[in-house]
């Protein structure tokens, strides 16, 4: 059966059995395999993606639930790694062997974009169903900390562009009228 979605932005039409968890499709379909598979029944947090912006476990997500929704995997994050999580990953130094990355950094991202500022229990609730086994934990809340200023310097480089737009119309359309005094 088709089913139809959005991915990263595109459009995409998959015909493949409407049981067939997301993941599968993802990885073994799509051959998108940035998206890991740990323990396949919603314990560990590897195959996090967002549907609809929301963080979800796609190893337990039939692929007919997401028919019209918009997906967002670890490939569709930034075309060039520079999303906040990403940067402060970097920065942080975060990963061990890496496996359970992909779904620690949607985890976060999802956070983030409803909870610009999170505390530290709000980031432990939010990541308590990513399993890292290498107990990379402190520093992902680290890392968690360090996005959220660069999500704030990011918003306000974008205030303040916006407000020197506005300025420099303003002083542009005084000029052209001519000064009154
Ligand atoms: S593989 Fe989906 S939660 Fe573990
Ligand atoms: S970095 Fe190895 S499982 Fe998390």
């Amino acid at each position: 059966m088709a089913t139809q979605f959005t991915l990263n932005g595109k459009s995409q039409t998959v015909n493949v059995n409407p049981n067939m968890p997301l993941l599968w499709v993802l990885r073994d379909t799509l051959g998108m395999t940035g998206t890991k598979f740990g323990c396949g029944i919603a314990l560990c947090g590897a195959c996090t993606v967002h549907v609809n912006g929301a963080a979800t476990r796609s190893c337990v997500t039939p692929i007919s639930s997401v028919a019209g929704k918009k997906i967002t995997t670890i490939e569709g994050l930034s075309t060039d790694r520079s999303h906040p999580v990403q940067q402060a990953w970097v920065e942080t130094d975060v990963p061990q062997c890496g496996y359970c990355q992909s779904g620690q950094i949607m985890s976060a991202a999802a956070l983030l974009a409803k909870n610009p500022n999170p505390t530290d229990a709000q980031i432990d609730d939010a990541m308590s169903g990513n399993i890292c086994r290498c107990g990379t934990y402190q520093r992902l809340r680290q890392a968690i900390h360090r996005a959220a200023q660069l999500y704030t310097a990011r918003t306000m480089s974008g205030k303040k562009r916006a407000h020197d737009v506005v300025r420099s119309a303003h002083v542009a359309e005084v000029a052209a009228a001519g000064d009154p005094r």
